[in-house]
């Protein structure tokens, strides 16, 4: 569904990202790791259109876009769970999620996801008419998922859901992320530094180090690797 080709980018003059290339197939769960300042969210960021493509190409179903604006994407079916989840503390929990569904034009549609957000959240439809920001870190997370959902991305592109969340809540979300490939088919990329788990949901896995992927596989054959074990895992 989506291929990154020798992508290269960064800030201003400074490149961080040096020749990526991953890909993310249809229906599958891929998983980015990689330590503090590898360039993940460098990564995710590129391929939203957030930072700018310097060189190489992103395609998404077989299509550059790497040099199409960001909303553009959101419209083609990519959808980002930014770092740190970034919702509307000041807005009510269904307004952050109405703002998620500014590309959709059909209200029956708009009804469809949000209805769809709830009965996955049933948190958030309790506290539909809160504000954000008196919601717990956990359902914060909770709120970024369904608003990235809510234009009905084909391509779900996660930014550490997991941090700064409690083992219990990450447990739950985790689940969810799951049943939304399984049973909704969603193809998911999802950048973890949370990586025992991240191992155990994802089929495939990319290793990220400065800039550059140092080694890639199944998830099986990559948490078997000393590498890993010994830099990631703690092993
Ligand atoms: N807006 C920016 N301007 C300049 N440099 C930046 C900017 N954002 C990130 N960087 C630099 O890019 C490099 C990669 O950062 P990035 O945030 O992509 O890493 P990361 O793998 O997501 O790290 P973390 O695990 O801490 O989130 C770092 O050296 C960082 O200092
Ligand atoms: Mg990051």
């Amino acid at each position: 569904m989506l291929r990154t080709e020798d992508l290269h980018s960064g800030y201003g003059e400074v490149t961080i990202l040096r020749g990526v290339s991953i890909e993310a197939r249809e229906g599958k769960i891929t998983a980015i790791i990689g330590s503090n300042g590898a360039g993940k969210t460098t990564l995710m960021n590129t391929i939203t259109g957030v930072v700018p493509t310097k060189k190489g190409k992103i395609l998404f179903k077989g299509e550059d876009i790497s040099r199409i604006p960001a909303h553009e994407r959101v419209r083609l079916g990519i959808s980002l769970v930014p770092e740190g989840r970034k919702i509307f503390g000041r807005l009510t929990v269904e307004r952050n999620l109405i703002m998620g569904a500014y590309t959709l034009t059909s209200e029956e549609k708009f009804r469809e996801n949000l209805e769809f957000v709830y009965s996955l959240f049933p948190r958030l439809r309790e506290r539909r008419k809160q504000l954000a920001r008196s919601l717990s870190g956990g359902e914060m997370q909770m709120l970024a998922i369904g608003r990235a959902l809510m234009s009905g991305p084909d391509l779900l592109l996660l930014d550490e859901p997991s941090l700064g969340i409690a083992p219990v809540i990450v447990k739950q979300i985790f689940r969810v992320l799951r049943e939304l490939n399984e049973r909704e088919g969603k193809t998911i990329l999802l950048v973890e530094q949370n990586v025992k788990e991240a191992l155990s949901l994802a089929s495939y896995v990319y290793v990220l180090k400065n800039g550059a992927i140092v080694l890639e596989g199944p998830s099986e054959e990559v948490s078997a690797s000393d590498e890993v074990k010994k830099s990631y895992l703690g092993m």
